[in-house]
C-alpha cells in the first residue's frame, strides 16, 4: 500500500451566492485539472437565518451534476420538470442537469436557526453533457454507515466502502462520495482507487493527513514536510497519487468528506452554472437561454 502524499492544503475562503447566501467555497471557478472531475465545493454552514435564506432562486444548469448534502436545516427546491421538494438533515440530492434544467435551491434553519449544507460540482464527460436531466434523492436512512473496531464511521453516499456500495448509482465519473468520523487518537487508512483524483474537506475537529508518523524507506522530495497536513474546520486537502489516505487525530476526533472521482481529461468551457466542452458550446447555451429553447430536448 502506498500512502497518498498530500500535493496542497488550503482553507475554504468566504464569498457570496445566489441571492446573497453567505457561504465558503473550498475550490472553484479557477484551475480544474487538480480536481477534475470536481469542479467546485461550497460550504453554506450559517448558524443565522440572514446568512442563508435569500437562498439560490431560479438559475439554469447544463453540463455538470450537483450534490447537494444537508447537515442542519432543509434546502427546498423546485425545478422546470415540476419537481417540488425538500432535502433535510442527512439526505442527499444529486442532481445531473444534462442537457439542462432551471431550479431554485432555498435553504432554510432548523428550530435553532442553523443551516449545515454542502453542495458538490461534478463535470460530466462530453458524451452525457446533453444527456437528459435526472435527479436521485436518497434519504438519510438509505445511505450505508459502516463502524469499524476503533469507532470510525464512514457513511458511503456514493461509491463503494468497507464493502457497502452508496444508494446513488450510474454516475459518470465514479464518484465515492464519503462522510468519515474517526475518533480521537486514532491512526486510520482509507483506500481509494489509485486511478481517481481524491480530496477530503474537514467541517468538524481536527488531525493530521498524509504520511504522518511512517517514515519512508527512501525519502523523496515531499518525504520532508510537504506529505503532511494539519487539518482542522474548512481545511480542503488534495491528494496526489497512491493507494489510500491516512488520517492521524489527537485529543480530539475529526469529520471530513472524502470525495474521489476518475479525471475525464476533457477542456473545460465554463460559464456560470453552465460548463461545457468549447466556448461555441457556451454560445449556444446562452442563445437557447435568451431564445426560450433550452429546456428543449
Ligand atoms: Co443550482
Amino acid at each position: 500500500m502506498s500512502i497518498r502524499p498530500v500535493q496542497s492544503h488550503t482553507k475554504a475562503t468566504p464569498t457570496m451566492e445566489g441571492a446573497g447566501v453567505h457561504l465558503h467555497r473550498a475550490f472553484g471557478f479557477g484551475k480544474t485539472a487538480d480536481f477534475d472531475p470536481f469542479l467546485l465545493f461550497d460550504d453554506f454552514r450559517g448558524d443565522s437565518p440572514e446568512l442563508y435564506t435569500a437562498g439560490f432562486p431560479w438559475h439554469p444548469h447544463r453540463g455538470i451534476e450537483t450534490i447537494t448534502y444537508v447537515l442542519a436545516g432543509t434546502v427546498e427546491h423546485g425545478d422546470s420538470m415540476g419537481n417540488r421538494g425538500e432535502i433535510t438533515a442527512g439526505d442527499v440530492q444529486w442532481m445531473t442537469a444534462g442537457r439542462g434544467i432551471v431550479h431554485q435551491e432555498m435553504p432554510r434553519g432548523d428550530a435553532a436557526g442553523r443551516m449545515h449544507g454542502f453542495q458538490l460540482w461534478a463535470n460530466l464527460p462530453s458524451s452525457e453533457k446533453m444527456t437528459a436531466p435526472r435527479y436521485q434523492e436518497i434519504l438519510a436512512g438509505q445511505i450505508p454507515v459502516v463502524t469499524d473496531d476503533d469507532g470510525t464511521q464512514v457513511r458511503v453516499v456514493c461509491g463503494s466502502f468497507w464493502g457497502q456500495t452508496g444508494p446513488v448509482d450510474g454516475i459518470a465519473a465514479n464518484p465515492t462520495y464519503l462522510d468519515v468520523y474517526v475518533p480521537p487518537g486514532t491512526r486510520k487508512s482509507l483506500p481509494i482507487d489509485t486511478r481517481l483524483h481524491a480530496f477530503a474537506y474537514v467541517f468538524d475537529g481536527s488531525g493530521t493527513f498524509g504520511a504522518a508518523s511512517e517514515p519512508r524507506p527512501v525519502p523523496t522530495e515531499d518525504a520532508y514536510g510537504r506529505t503532511m497536513a494539519e487539518v482542522d474546520n474548512r481545511s480542503l486537502v488534495l491528494f496526489s497519487s497512491g493507494d489510500e489516505v491516512t488520517v492521524e487525530t489527537r485529543d480530539e476526533g475529526v469529520r471530513f468528506l472524502l470525495v474521489s472521482g476518475k479525471p475525464l481529461q476533457e477542456p473545460v468551457a465554463w460559464h456560470g452554472p453552465i460548463v461545457m466542452n468549447t466556448r461555441e458550446e457556451i454560445e449556444t447555451a446562452l442563445r437557447d437561454l435568451r431564445e426560450g429553447t433550452f429546456l428543449d430536448g
